[in-house]
Formats: C-alpha cells, sequence, structure tokens
C-alpha cells in the first residue's frame, strides 16, 4: 500500500518506520523543516530504541520519504494515518487545533483530486464526539454529498509505549478500529494483517474513548499504589513485600473482578475498611487523596443509580426490585446499596415492592437487622412472595443482582439491570 502519514512526532514516526519496514510505501508529512530534513538525511527526529536503524532500511529500500506539506502526496494513496499531536489547552481539554488543520488540508487535497477516494485513520488521542462532530463537517464541508462515498474514517488509538514503541507497534496489547458502522475497513485489514491482537470493531465513541478509560486506569494504579506505599512507608512495613503479597493475587487483584460498570460497592467489607484505611492514612500522615474519594465517589454512584431506575417513570409509579441484599443468594443487607436504593425510591414517592427469597424480615438479627430498618422501616411489608411478584403489575422492575433470573417474569415488563449500566 501508499501510505501517508501526518504527524511524524513519536507515534507517526514511529509507525512510519515500523510500516514501511512492512513493506509499504511510506510519506510523511510534518510542517516542522528540521525533523523532514532530518528524516530525509537519515536521521530519526526521535531517540527511541530500533527507529534509526528501520529508517536507514526505509530509506535504502525507497520505502520511505518526508515532506513539509501534503501537496500531491495523496495521490494513488491507500490510506493517510493522522498522528499530529493533541496537547493540554488551557482549560485541561485537548487543544484540537492541529486535528482540525490537517483535517482541513486532507480535504482540501480530496477536493483537488475530484475522483479519489481515501481511508483516513485518525491515531491521535481526541476526546469522544470528535470524529462525528468536528471531522466529518470539515470532510462535509469540502467535499459536499459525496464526502462519505470518497472518504472513509477510522479512529485507531494507539498503544505504544516511548522506549518500547517499536515492540508496541507490532505486539500492541489491542486493536480498536472505530468505524461510522462498526464494520471493518480493508485498509485497515491489509495494514494489520501480520500484527496477532484481540482486535475490537466499534462505534467511533467507543474507540475515541479507549485511551483515557486505558491512561486513567494507568494514572489510578499507579497513584494508588503509591498512596499503599506512603501507608506502609510511614507505618514501617516493607512496600515491596505488600507488593508482592498483592500483585499475586490474579484471582481478585489483578483481574477483570471489580472493573465492570454498574452496581455500587457494599456490603460488610468494603465501605468499612476502606474508612478505616481513610483513618489509618490521616493518623500516620500519609495523605491518602485517592483513597479518601472512594467513599464519595460510591455515594455519587448510589445516586445516579436511583436517577437511572426512576428515569422516565411517572410519579407514584410502581416498581419492583429483584434482589435487596448485596449479592444474590446471601442475606447480608449491611451497606447494601440496594437497600439505599429502595430508600431513596421511597422517599421519591413510588409504590415499592421487593422479592428476595433470601431475605426474611423476622430473621435479621444484629448490625444486619440495624441497617436494614434504619433505612428499610417498613422492611417487612415491602417484601413479597414469588407468586406476587410474578403476578402483579409494575410500571419498571429493576434487577439489581442475580435474583431477577428466579422470576417467571412477562415480557411486556419493563426490566431495568441496574447492574451492568447497560
Ligand atoms: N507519544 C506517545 O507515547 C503516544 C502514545 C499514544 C498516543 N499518543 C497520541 O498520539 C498523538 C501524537 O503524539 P506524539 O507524541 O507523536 O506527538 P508529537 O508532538 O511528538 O508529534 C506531533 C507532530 O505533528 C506535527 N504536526 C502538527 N500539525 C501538523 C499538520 N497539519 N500536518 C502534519 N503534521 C503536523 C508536529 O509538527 C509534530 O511533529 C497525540 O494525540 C498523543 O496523545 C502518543
Amino acid at each position: 500500500m501508499k501510505i501517508v502519514i501526518l504527524g511524524l512526532g513519536y507515534v507517526g514516526f514511529t509507525a512510519g518506520c515500523c510500516i514501511a519496514s512492512e513493506g509499504h510505501t511510506v510519506i510523511g508529512i510534518d510542517p516542522n523543516r528540521k525533523k523532514v530534513d532530518a528524516i530525509n538525511a537519515g536521521t530519526a527526529p526521535i531517540v527511541e530504541p530500533k527507529v534509526q536503524d528501520m529508517l536507514q532500511a526505509a530509506l535504502r529500500d525507497g520505502l520511505f520519504a518526508a515532506d513539509t506539506a501534503i501537496g500531491d502526496h495523496l495521490s494513488g494513496a491507500d490510506l493517510a494515518i493522522v498522528c499530529v499531536g493533541t496537547p493540554s489547552a488551557p482549560d485541561g481539554a485537548h487543544d484540537m487545533r492541529y486535528i482540525a488543520d490537517v483535517s482541513v488540508q486532507i480535504a482540501d487535497a480530496m477536493k483537488r483530486r475530484p475522483d479519489s477516494k481515501l481511508t483516513v485513520a485518525y491515531r491521535s488521542t481526541i476526546r469522544p464526539g470528535t470524529i462525528e462532530e468536528l471531522i466529518q463537517p470539515i470532510f462535509a464541508a469540502a467535499l459536499g454529498a459525496d464526502s462519505p462515498d470518497r472518504v472513509a474514517l477510522v479512529y485507531n488509538p494507539e498503544f505504544l509505549r516511548e522506549g518500547s514503541a517499536v515492540q508496541d507497534y507490532f505486539e500492541p496489547p489491542k486493536i480498536v478500529i472505530g468505524t461510522s458502522d462498526g464494520k471493518p475497513n480493508k485498509a485497515m485489514q491489509s495494514l494489520n494483517q501480520n500484527i496477532d491482537a484481540p482486535t475490537f470493531l466499534v462505534g467511533f465513541r467507543e474507540a475515541e474513548i479507549t485511551k483515557f478509560v486505558d491512561n486513567t486506569w494507568h494514572a489510578v494504579k499507579v497513584a494508588f499504589a503509591n498512596e499503599i506505599g506512603r501507608v506502609c512507608l510511614n507505618a514501617g512495613i516493607s512496600a515491596q513485600k505488600v507488593h508482592e503479597i498483592f500483585v499475586s493475587d490474579t484471582k481478585l487483584n489483578i483481574s477483570p473482578y471489580y472493573t465492570r460498570p454498574g452496581g455500587a460497592f457494599g456490603g460488610s467489607c468494603l465501605p468499612k475498611d476502606v474508612r478505616a484505611l481513610q483513618h489509618i492514612g490521616a493518623d500516620i500522615g500519609a495523605n491518602l487523596h485517592l483513597v479518601d474519594s472512594l467513599i464519595r465517589s460510591n455515594e455519587a454512584h448510589k445516586h445516579a443509580l436511583f436517577e437511572y431506575a426512576a428515569g422516565g417513570l411517572p410519579a407514584g409509579a410502581r416498581i419492583l426490585i429483584a434482589g435487596l441484599a448485596f449479592k444474590a443468594g446471601t442475606d447480608d443487607l449491611r451497606e447494601s446499596p440496594n437497600v439505599d436504593l429502595a430508600r431513596k425510591l421511597l422517599a421519591a414517592g413510588f409504590t415499592v415492592e421487593i422479592f428476595d427469597p433470601a431475605i426474611e424480615a423476622d430473621m435479621l438479627i444484629g448490625a444486619n437487622l440495624g441497617y436494614a430498618y434504619s433505612r428499610l422501616p417498613t422492611l417487612e411489608r415491602l417484601l413479597i412472595a414469588k407468586a406476587d411478584a410474578e403476578t402483579r403489575s409494575y410500571d419498571r422492575v429493576l434487577a439489581t443482582n442475580a435474583t431477577i433470573k428466579l422470576l417467571n417474569l412477562p415480557d411486556s415488563l419493563s426490566i431495568l439491570d441496574i447492574g451492568t449500566l447497560k
């Protein structure tokens, strides 16, 4: 393929070297004359393992050339890959001026060649909605009604890490291809044919948000590790040993567990122990900002779940909650987010009934009894039998945990799965 790369920074230049090493012809465009001259003279504009040798091999084979402007370089191209920078703007948002500029330049170049068709893949990190709200309109303004037929837009986030950029290009953790219809794009399939990685074909917005989710998660991990490190340091505990124990648990700690969006955390241990770690951190001066934010974040989520559960219902609507305990098949109501959900729905004036066969109001004892009754004093009257849940009419059924599977409900009922935020 002939591939034009726009933006020859860490991402674009590395991609150029890797793509040329697979036998494709690469034209790199960057307004920075110094970078362009250096590349054409065989000097990598970045310091990164392997790229210097790869550039020289590509130049020897006539597979890599750089220029400062698009000119006619899109002529005969199969694919354009945009790798311009998206630095922070003063308000913290991404500064999109380079994305807008480069899109206008590609669109203008295509306007000059009315029969041309091209896949344009954006690799820069851009906020969700950028393709649909900024880039598509730029192409539509230049190319008119033909734009969707002539330009196949793709969003393809980049996962390389500086220092291992070449290896990461060929062995990425995943490939994410965002298109208008979530279907494969031929040029991208050819580009990635030698790369073996889990591949996700999705819409633009799911692809666009991927990098934000990944990078923020990485930041959360580092901040968490360092907060635990500070606790250990101040308490005379070996942070290294603690880390070793923590990462050895690939069942619950380093695993997909506890990562699915949906229910708030609750139960008899998590909230209690998080609060206690907050106390320990404050007591020994460890300043745990991330840990301190967890309970507030969880309370905010509980309220968001209530609004989600009640959304669009008329005043006084009838609601069935399937599952009151934190986990299906248990009767532990301590800090169950579903108890708070029922309380908020009742306070908002809805008629609430609850089906949870593991809960018998007169069997609750101790802290379990106290928590349930202090929030739901009418609990005994709210709990109903299976036969009643299956035959009464409701405006909405809330599936809070696996308890819903025990019920045979008519298809006509509106069931909202608030455990998964679909
Ligand atoms: N650096 C990384 O490790 C990394 C990893 C993944 C994703 N990303 C994302 O990839 C994007 C690029 O990152 P980078 O580190 O390569 O940036 P960079 O600043 O190193 O390079 C961007 C290049 O784009 C050029 N440019 C600006 N306007 C242009 C135009 N109109 N036409 C052609 N080139 C133009 C600039 O001159 C510059 O050389 C960013 O959105 C970044 O967030 C970076």
